[in-house]
């Protein structure tokens, strides 16, 4: 018996929060697929200007190690927006899709979250969130996780990139940031993360134990 759970939604949305919440609650390994993107992005940064040259950013990405996912430099603005330059070509998405897919095909399921998990990696999962906020208050999300980690920024850049990564991720062609049309949207702006994950695990339980019940 397998059960998917593909959430998705833009940066700093509360959607990677709410996904460890639910695989802790419902005992579902949980794939954050961002990193694969930001480890292949933080290779690009490390390579050289010729990273974003599709033939090359595949290398990047058909080199890219588990080890190469466990790093806390991953959670940088720079990575962040490599990681969003390398989203866009599509010999980098496909190279990352049968990971992405073997994960979720584990016996028992699992949890997915990223942009294009209900549309392209899982789009039979059995249940599928898209989590959301406004920018102002996603930036202001990232921003505090930010400065306490040390970093030096301001929110009005922090806003800034928050804005332009979502544009280049709803508006690539390749498998662009979008809600699936049996997606179930959740609007965090004015949720504490204790209600969000509240309000996702309302949403999943009844899907859930339908899906028991019937396999
Ligand atoms: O979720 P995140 O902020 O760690 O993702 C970093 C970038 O990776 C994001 O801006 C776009 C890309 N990404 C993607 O294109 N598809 C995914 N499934 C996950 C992330």
């Amino acid at each position: 018996m397998k059960f998917v759970v593909a959430i998705d939604g833009p940066a700093a949305a509360g959607k990677g929060t709410i996904a460890k919440a639910i695989a802790n609650h419902f005992k579902l390994s949980h794939l954050d697929t961002g990193l694969l993107y930001r480890g292949v992005g933080r290779k690009a940064l490390a390579y050289s200007r010729t990273s974003y040259y599709p033939e090359v950013a595949k290398q990047l990405a058909l080199d890219l190690k588990s080890s190469d996912l466990e790093s806390s430099e991953l959670r940088t603005p720079e990575i962040a927006e490599a990681a969003s330059k390398v989203a866009l070509i599509p010999e980098v998405r496909e190279v990352l899709l049968d990971f992405q897919r073997s994960f979720a095909n584990q016996d028992g399921g699992a949890i997915l979250d990223g942009r294009d998990i209900g549309t392209v990696i899982c789009p039979n999962a059995d249940v599928k969130l898209f989590v959301t906020a406004s920018a102002e208050v996603r930036a202001q999300r990232r921003y505090q996780e930010l400065i306490s980690s040390g970093h030096e920024i301001g929110l009005e850049n922090v806003l800034k990139d928050v804005v332009s990564r979502d544009k280049r991720d709803a508006e690539r062609t390749s498998s662009p940031l979008i809600i699936a049309h049996d997606a179930i949207k959740i609007d965090t702006s004015s949720l504490s993360i204790k209600d969000a994950v509240w309000v996702a695990i309302n949403c999943i339980n009844e899907k859930y134990k339908a899906a028991f019940l019937l396999k």
